[in-house]
């Protein structure tokens, strides 16, 4: 990718009728890490993110706790939602809420197009929906059981609550038509929908054939008004996939609209059948553009099953920032799982992967050679002499690391970067275990010596800082400032990642300041 090309991203938006635990958390740090890596090598980044908060499930939530949904959905953005985007240091552009003026009017836009353009038509309803998805069922999606409190009744199968008969007069998409274009679309762009297993679940899906597809409500009120009919709302899902476009001037800003939209989108794969399916639709039949891609990541396991706030199996984010800290949470959810598959997550992996990795691998690794740097140079970075073999090696496999980052990323392989990155850590520790700098201090003769291994090892954690900045913000931030490179180099925030293999930036004489532990021990993991 050219640097200056446009990157838009975009997560889920979210319901409001809970507080966000470590899934939600999960989609907005990796979008966060992608956005970062575009934002760093220059593209025209974009990170949007929002909320969700019309339908049946938020009015509900609302009804239950004595308020309107529209307060209900007001108090948790501001207690719950935007707090969360602070815990874990998501550096967004912008957040949509779908109860906000520019999207509700925007969707207006949209729907009386397609209705304008034929593409909606009012017809009868009857089927299965369920209020925990806001979505309508079809006889697979369901499961049944002979005990429990739901004995005998229809369940859906994410959610395990009862799933409702709806028989309505509503208004439909005219979805079915797109189910040829569809398939050309997966054909042609293989990488449109990914991993490979949520394609496969893709094709096959559309395959079976579409129905059309209902797209209002009139037992309830609590959404954007149909615009040629205000007894109808529109259908939950059918707006909220309007919020990637909405939200950067469909319909009202021509000039924005153009400079951002395709974006790439990341959702859970719970949700990858709305984004692959339904909306690309919707766009085709609006003459728009389908999204740049839709990859449709694992699910966080608690004992085996999604974590989910209607199983009550939610872990909050702050729980596990307050003791490990917010870099610690960005990097063990992006690293140990891979970017696709499920994972499951645990205290003991988390505090294992800490200790080995962050505080013992990286860590010390900083704190070490910061300190030699003060010790034997009086904190000025020293000038290196002839290379052997040893740092060639060094600088090979930084260069490596960063062109297989690179190409990582664009495949959105998260964790796969970070291995590749972590090359170099692992490179370094081995290299100064070899070199043993602390004995080269010990005599004159060997000082020549001592000054190639201590540039090289600081040069080594230049590229690191630079490269995993992205992952890992405050850490680097530190010991960017740490090593004394913003002087020469300019701020870290402004150093290209594709450009970071590029050997002897640091600057000769930098000067070197002392660096706390960037990851502290920790002695009592479990809150
Ligand atoms: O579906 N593991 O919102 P939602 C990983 N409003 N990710 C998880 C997760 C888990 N256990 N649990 C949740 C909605 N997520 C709709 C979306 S978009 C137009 C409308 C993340 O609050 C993941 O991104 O149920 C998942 O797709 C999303 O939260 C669902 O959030
Ligand atoms: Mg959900």
């Amino acid at each position: 990718m050219a640097a200056g090309d446009s990157f838009y991203i975009a997560t889920p938006i979210f319901y409001v009728n809970d507080v966000p635990h470590i899934g939600h958390a999960y989609t907005e740090v990796a979008a966060d890490v992608l956005a970062r890596w575009h934002r760093q090598n220059g593209d025209d980044t974009w990170l949007l993110t929002g909320t969700d908060e019309h339908g049946q499930k938020i009015l509900r939530t609302a009804v239950a706790n004595d308020t309107t949904p529209k307060a209900w959905a007001d108090k948790l953005v501001k207690d719950a939602w935007l707090p969360l985007l602070e815990t874990i240091n998501i550096q967004n552009d912008d957040f949509i809420r779908t109860t906000d003026e520019r999207h509700e009017s925007a969707v207006t836009i949209f729907l009386q197009k397609l209705h304008d353009d034929g593409f909606i038509y009012s017809g009868e309803y009857e089927g299965y929906y369920c209020v925990g998805c806001e979505e309508y069922k079809q006889l697979d999606d369901l499961m049944e059981t002979a005990d429990g409190d739901y004995a005998g009744q229809l369940l859906c199968k994410i959610h395990s609550i009862p799933v409702e008969v709806l028989k309505e007069r509503n208004y439909f998409f005219r979805m079915s038509e797109f189910q040829q274009r569809l398939l050309d679309l997966y054909e042609a762009r293989p990488h449109f929908v990914q991993p490979e297993s949520v394609r496969n679940e893709i094709i096959q899906f559309v395959k079976q054939g579409l129905d059309d597809l209902s797209i209002s409500r009139s037992s309830f009120d609590w959404g954007i008004k149909i615009p040629w009919d205000d007894t109808h709302v529109v259908y939950v899902w059918f707006e909220a996939l309007l919020n990637y476009i909405t939200a950067i001037g469909y319909g009202t800003d021509d000039a924005n609209f153009a400079r951002r939209w395709p974006a790439t989108q990341l959702v859970g794969k719970d949700i990858a059948r709305g984004h692959a399916v339904i909306w690309p639709a919707m766009l085709m039949a609006a003459d728009l553009e389908p999204p740049k891609q839709v990859f449709g990541h694992g699910w966080l396991l608690v004992g085996g099953e999604k974590m989910s706030k209607s199983k009550l199996t939610g872990i909050a984010p702050s729980q596990i920032t307050d003791t490990f800290g917010v870099d610690a949470f960005r990097y063990y959810f992006m690293s140990a799982i891979h970017f696709g598959q499920d994972g499951s997550f645990s205290w003991e992996d988390l505090s294992a992967r800490y200790q080995a990795e962050l505080a013992n691998g990286f860590g010390n690794l900083a704190s070490r050679v910061v300190a030699m740097v003060n010790r034997y140079y009086a904190g000025v970075v020293p000038a290196p002499s002839d290379d052997t073999e040893a740092e060639t090696r060094v600088q090979n496999v930084v260069a490596l690391a960063v062109t297989h980052a690179d190409a990582a990323i664009g495949r959105l392989a998260i964790d796969e970067a970070i291995s590749s990155i972590w090359t170099i850590v692992d490179e370094l520790n081995g290299y100064i275990t070899v070199q043993e700098p602390w004995v080269l201090a010990k005599s004159d003769e060997t000082r020549v010596r001592l000054g190639t291994v201590l540039y090289t090892a600081a040069e080594g954690l230049r590229a690191l800082a630079v490269l995993l900045s992205p992952v890992i913000p405050d850490a680097t931030a530190k010991l960017w400032e740490a090593l004394g490179a913003a002087p020469a180099l300019g701020q870290l925030l402004d150093q290209p990642l594709t450009d970071a293999g590029r050997w002897a930036q640091l600057a000769v004489g930098s000067t070197v300041s002392p660096l706390e532990a960037l990851f502290p021990r920790i002695e009592t993991p479990e809150p």
